[in-house]
């Protein structure tokens, strides 16, 4: 384990190029194994989550390579032309990696064995299997529909209509990439709408797929067995990491940060629109598509921020960004209402209750229901001072070290390795933006 520490910083000043997005180069990834020919693949996200689902399509009879010039490149086998796997598939930390996967694999006619890490192995997949089997696929899982777990998938899937209990794009996602393989229309109905990557790269590889609205939620139909043809993409900067120093920025007095070509997905910005509410001064500019999704580029001023009331009906458009908001909320004036966070506790870790504790910790006054998180800002600097523990989630462990940030006394996480799991170089991005960053525990810090 390798703690690191976020020591009471001053002003950031300078440019912040973000990672590319993670769910978006999952889906490049499978979805170009999935496509006839060649497919390029410029800015893929080469986090650990996603080299392993990189790992996983080689094994299924992809050839994926990357280039010299940093291009990825990924030799498609058409739809129902992966092999089946002689190894375990390791998907490591990955939610967005095992769950697309098993979407994948229920229309091949093989048999697969999927796991993951110790995090991954306690996180729910029954919401995914049970519509594959629907469709024909056979899953047989640990109790609680745990990994590791087996895939018995088909040839001959059947298509389904199916109503998500949760508003989930892994499980929407799941579906739709089983249906690419099965005859006919494959519908999914969400409850909300939820993030359309995979619609949008499926309709730019050929697909044809419809969507309506229907009272507050969504249908969307795919049209089974199109025939999809290699791409080329760039895949945009991701929002969810943007948001560290983003937040970064808002709380700490007297910063301006740019962050060029960030994802606007209208399904990912749901924590840009609640900073606005809180006062956070941001600018959007030279608005663009890339890889069939709206991007642009933002800039970020500090400023005073206020405590606001999230409603639930958000959640879905800025589920990953809690966490950063609950630290943004933490240095605001007056008190934050997250309303409708139940799916927070089956994240990477159980999230609601990783910042209610963490925060506590680091003097901030909260309060933590079955799905509701209240904090009660500061107006400024949090006392800090707290070793935070990850629990290989690297969302916590970046909004504690950006939490340090703008505290009294330093803040140690316990890791950084989860951090690598979706924006390798975070520290050395803070750092070169004027945080105070460093590798050990308080007191230990090597500068
Ligand atoms: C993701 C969907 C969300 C999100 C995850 C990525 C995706 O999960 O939390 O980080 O790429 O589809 P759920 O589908 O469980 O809400």
């Amino acid at each position: 384990m390798q703690p690191v520490t976020a020591n009471p910083s001053e002003a950031l000043v300078g440019t912040a190029p973000v990672p590319g997005d993670k769910s978006i180069s999952h889906r490049a990834l499978m979805i170009g194994a999935l496509a006839a020919g060649q497919s390029e693949i410029v800015g893929l996200l080469e986090g650990e989550d996603v080299l392993h689902t990189a790992a996983a399509m080689r094994v299924l009879g992809a050839e994926i390579e990357k280039g010299a010039d940093g291009t990825w490149r990924v030799w498609g086998q058409g739809i129902g032309g992966l092999r089946e796997p002689d190894t375990v598939l390791d998907m490591g930390n990955s939610g967005t990696g095992v769950r697309l996967l098993m979407g994948v694999l229920a229309s091949h006619p093989l048999t697969a064995v999927l796991t993951g890490d110790a995090s991954l192995r306690g996180r729910p997949m029954g919401r995914v299997a049970a519509p594959l089997q629907e469709m024909g696929a056979r899953i047989l899982a640990r109790a609680g529909g745990r990994l590791p777990l087996t895939v018995l998938g088909t040839g001959e899937a059947a298509p389904i209509s199916y109503k998500l209990p949760v508003a989930s794009a892994q499980v929407k996602s799941a579906i739709l990439l089983a249906g690419l393989n099965a005859p006919g229309e494959t519908s999914v109905i969400e409850p909300a709408p939820t993030r359309d990557h995979t619609e949008r790269m499926l309709r730019g590889f050929g697909a044809t797929l419809e969507t309506l609205q229907e009272g507050g939620g969504r249908i969307v139909t795919l049209s089974g067995q199109p025939e999809l043809r290699g791409q080329s993409l760039r895949v945009p900067g991701d929002p969810s990491s943007a948001a560290f120093p983003l937040v970064a920025a808002a709380i700490l007095p007297g910063s301006r940060i740019s962050l060029p070509g960030v994802g606007m997905n209208a399904h990912r910005t749901g924590l840009i629109e609640t900073l606005r509410e809180m006062g956070a001064q941001i600018v959007l500019e030279t608005p663009r598509e890339e890889a069939g999704e709206p991007v642009a580029d933002l800039t970020i001023e500090a400023g005073p921020l206020s405590g606001v009331e999230v409603p639930a009906e958000r959640a879905p458009s800025m589920i990953d960004e809690y966490p950063i908001l609950a630290v943004a909320a933490a240095c605001a004036r007056g008190t934050t209402v997250m309303r409708g966070l139940a799916e927070l506790r089956v994240k990477e870790s159980d999230r609601l209750s990783a910042m209610a504790r963490g925060l506590a910790a680091c003097g901030v006054e909260i309060e933590e229901g079955p799905d509701v998180l209240t904090v009660v800002g500061r107006g400024g600097r949090v006392p800090g001072g707290a070793s935070i523990e990850t629990a290989l989630d690297h969302r916590i462990a970046m909004s504690f070290l950006v939490l340090g940030l703008a505290a009294e006394r330093p803040v140690t996480i316990d890791d950084a390795a989860p951090m690598e799991t979706s924006f390798p170089g975070f520290a050395a991005l803070m750092r070169g933006l004027g945080a105070q960053m460093s590798v050990g525990s308080a007191g230990s810090a090597a500068p």
